[in-house]
């Protein structure tokens, strides 16, 4: 088992160009379709730059392994959204996450979760939008988005779109989600 992905020591780190075509594969086999990885193309490529926002898990090699220096195995990304009702530019959107099938069930997504959640603070944002499994999110403290009057832009369990409001979240921040117009192809 010295090999296998719960006993190897998985680091977090910001996202490298470089690490682009192993990050589409990440979305590509985790979710089984390509309209994820090509929205984190889009984002990556055309949008979005900031790599403090792009973080990816990995774990080094054993020496024996040397022509392959690190193996990655999940990607998070964060893009920042409007709300109808705030001039703020303060919010993310968490979107979308991804490990790789068989690295799945280790806590890697949690750790990419709680990462990206440090990382936003210490940024300076707000609070963090995430559209998926309510009781995935819950266990990060995401709470359902509508209780602070905030809504998906689309038809959605409530349960399942939440925010995790951060240290400079305040109670002006309302209103309609607006996502980059990239989001709108996925
Ligand atoms: C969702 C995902 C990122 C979780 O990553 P992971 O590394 O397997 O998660 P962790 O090991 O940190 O956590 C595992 C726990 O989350 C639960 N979980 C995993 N995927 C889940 C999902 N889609 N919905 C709800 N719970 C989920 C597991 O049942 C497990 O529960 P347990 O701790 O009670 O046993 C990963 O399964 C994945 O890439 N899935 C396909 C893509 C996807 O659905 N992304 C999320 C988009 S919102």
């Amino acid at each position: 088992m010295a090999n296998s992905i719960s006993s190897m020591k998985v680091k977090i780190r910001h996202s490298e160009e470089t690490d682009l075509e192993a990050i589409l594969t990440i979305h590509k086999k985790a979710f089984g379709r390509d309209a994820e990885s090509n929205l984190v193309k889009e984002i990556l490529v055309a949008g979005q730059k900031d790599k403090e926002l792009s973080l990816i898990a990995y774990k080094e090699s054993a020496p024996d392994e040397l022509d392959v220096p690190e193996v990655l195995l999940g990607h998070i990304l964060l893009s920042r959204v409007r709300l109808t009702d705030s001039k703020s530019e303060k919010v993310l959107a968490l979107a979308p996450l991804a490990v790789l099938p068989e690295a799945q069930n280790s806590g890697i997504g949690s750790a990419l979760v709680s990462a990206s959640i440090n990382q936003a603070n210490e940024l300076g944002y707000a609070a963090i939008i995430a559209l998926g499994d309510g009781d995935y999110y819950g266990r990060f403290g995401f709470e359902v988005s509508s209780i602070f009057g905030i809504y998906p832009p689309f038809e959605v369990a409530r349960q399942n779109f939440r925010i995790k409001t951060l240290a400079t979240f305040d109670k002006t921040l309302k209103g309609t989600v607006i996502y980059p117009e990239t989001f709108n192809s996925v």
